[in-house]
């Protein structure tokens, strides 16, 4: 995760940067006890459920789950890469940068980035320059008829491919660019004769950027009926359609101060929108939502309106788009644009306050769900109400904040005229079940209660980042071993590993060391655990409650090995492994001899 920055750099800065005062920066703290509170910036909330630790260096917010250290923070906050938000912390305390070291394959990487992003540039421009002179007029005017401006046209660098084989293969070939290189970035491609041919011919150009605004790639369409209507760039070295939005270079700025974004289907969708002052929106790129696209929103915003067309198709895909979205924990609303129009129409024939009253009055996921199970299923029978709930208590269940939660099951009591009580009878059921299966369900780490061994685990951890030196005990009964959740196993093996390096690490260090997004979500919530009184004793009856779990998990796998070779007739084997198998119940017996009162319990 550190990349090219030594690791003594970032944790030399980590201790010296007090992430109280860089929060501070955006948020307003208040101290409560040794913590300090305040209202999230990372999502909407009117209770400060924003918790920030002086103590351990790191910050948690109870309402979204978001957390990490300094380091995380600022990425965050600002959209940066790690390398930059740990050079914005250098910065802020006035530290110098480290050289950076370039590997020779990594310099190489970056000069063909480079070069590739040079030859994309030179496409557009030529692209651009077409549109504008004497071979792009009837482009221009259909541009023009499409309600479009030329400070639009400019701004969103559209061009035009002018009609012929090798319009662009001349210009980039004049320029120096080879056929290869040209045919990697599908610019152009071989005919069957062999010829090398433009890629694009007689289309609207529409230029595809990446966040810092330059163009990775492009999408071009027929100004007549022709098929197919829109042609893309094909995934290249630096194009990947499902991984990109087009226009959240333009539209990141006012998504982060409006801490909202609206998705739209396609290219005209989003272009009209800013035209008409609507500069929170992003298209698709007419892929179905993928979570690369939501997360890479998400560094912007977390609450997400999707605004596809009113046709069939749109509305398929705002059903797949809010399935992608609610795994990833955003707030969505759905805004629906009447008469099977899609945004550009409707922004035309009806203008933008209109529209962003549509935005505004955007029903929330659940309350789109509720409604569209209301038209599918009966409400005026009993079976069709308890259909309609049991639809709905997982969603139900998956809302975070217990108040939003019981707003919503009021509504939906209101709504279908049924008590309240039965929905939440329906959610017990869901509740029980999801329980049983959690060990199969990894998503749902963050809201699910823990089970013994996970707290046992999870006390283990956060005691040993406090005292490192109580790490040799574990190591001492099977280390690593002893965990059995792979992620706390993950955790404690990395920083047993930066120890024995010789690194004076702090738990909270680990979040930026360990390259896994999940321990670094787990981190900032287990270290803001309740600390209990009795430090060493907690820590001796977790240390040996994983103890005895290792030694059923030894036992079980004991007994069908004695089982399987008593099958196998044998007998000598066998009863050797019922020995050990006996001493492993005898050992097992005096541990929990040693357990304090109720200490299984923790
Ligand atoms: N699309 C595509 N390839 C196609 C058709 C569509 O990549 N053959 C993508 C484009 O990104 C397009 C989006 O899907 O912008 C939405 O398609 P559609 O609704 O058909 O087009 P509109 O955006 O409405 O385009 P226009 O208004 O120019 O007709
Ligand atoms: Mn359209």
């Amino acid at each position: 995760m550190s990349g090219q920055i030594p690791e003594e750099f970032i944790l030399d800065l980590r201790h010296r940067a007090d992430i109280v005062e860089v929060i501070r920066d955006y948020v307003r703290l208040n101290k409560q006890g040794q913590n300090y509170k305040g209202l999230c910036p990372f999502h909407a909330e009117k209770t400060p459920s924003f918790v920030v630790s002086p103590h351990k260096q790191i910050f948690h917010c109870f309402g979204c789950g978001k957390g990490g250290n300094v380091f995380s923070f600022i990425m965050e906050k600002n959209a940066l890469s790690f390398p930059d938000a740990v050079a914005y912390v250098a910065k802020k305390y006035g530290v110098e940068m480290p050289r950076k070291a370039v590997s020779p394959a990594q310099a190489k990487q970056n000069s063909l980035r480079k070069r590739y992003q040079h030859i994309n540039e030179l496409a557009a421009n030529f692209y651009q320059n077409v549109l504008q002179g004497n071979l792009g007029r009837d482009a221009l005017a259909y541009l023009r008829r499409r309600g479009l401006s030329a400070e639009t046209v400019e701004k969103f660098l559209l061009g035009y491919a002018p009609d012929g084989w090798d319009h662009l293969v001349r210009y980039l070939n004049q320029e120096g660019v080879s056929p290869e290189e040209m045919i990697t970035l599908g610019l152009a491609s071989r005919s069957k004769t062999g010829n090398l041919i433009d890629r694009f011919r007689n289309r609207v150009m529409f230029p595809i950027c990446d966040l810092r605004g330059k163009v990775i790639g492009f999408g071009g369409r027929v100004m007549d009926d022709n098929q197919p209507k829109y042609l893309n760039s094909p995934d290249t070295p630096l194009f990947n359609k499902g991984k990109n939005l087009y226009g959240l270079n333009l539209a990141r700025g006012d998504i982060r101060n409006m801490d909202q974004a609206i998705i739209m289907e396609g290219y005209m969708d989003v272009i009209s929108a800013y035209q008409h002052g609507i500069t929170n929106a992003v298209g698709a790129l007419g892929t179905a939502l993928t979570p690369e696209q939501v997360r890479l929103l998400m560094r912007f915003t977390y609450n997400i309106a999707t605004c596809f067309d009113s046709d069939t198709a749109g509305q398929e895909a705002t059903l797949r788009g809010i399935d992608v979205l609610q795994k990833l924990g955003c707030r969505i609303n759905i805004v629906q644009i009447p008469d099977g129009k899609d945004p550009d129409d409707f922004l035309k024939m009806v203008g933008a306050e209109e529209f962003k009253l549509l935005v505004k009055k955007a029903p929330t996921y659940l309350e789109y769900k509720l409604q569209s199970l209301m038209d599918k299923y009966e409400t005026d029978t009993i079976q069709g109400k308890v259909q309609i709930v049991q639809m709905l208590v997982e969603d139900i269940r998956q809302v975070h904040s217990p108040v939003a939660r019981q707003a919503f099951i009021q509504k939906v009591s209101e709504e279908l005229s049924i008590p309240e009580s039965t929905i939440h009878a329906e959610l017990r059921k869901v509740q029980t079940l999801s329980d049983a299966s959690r060990q199969t369900e990894p998503a749902g780490r963050r809201r699910v209660k823990h089970s013994a061994s996970t707290k046992a685990e999870r006390n283990v951890l956060r005691i040993i980042f406090e005292n490192p030196q109580l790490i040799e005990k574990v190591e001492e009964n099977g280390g690593k071993d002893l965990f059995i959740d792979p992620i706390y196993k993950e955790i404690y093996q990395s920083y047993y590993l930066l120890l024995q390096a010789g690194h004076n690490i702090k738990a909270n260090d680990l979040i930026s060391l360990i390259d896994n997004p999940e321990a670094q979500q787990v981190l900032p919530e287990l270290l803001l655990e309740e600390e209990h009184q009795d430090t060493e004793r907690v820590f001796q009856d977790c240390l040996t409650n994983l103890v005895l779990e290792g030694l059923n998990r030894t036992i079980n796998e004991k007994s069908s090995l004695m089982s399987k070779l008593e099958e196998a007739g044998d007998i000598s084997s066998s009863v050797e492994v019922m020995a050990q198998i006996q001493q492993l119940v005898r050992e097992k017996q005096r541990l929990s001899a040693t357990l304090r009162k109720g200490g299984d319990k923790i």
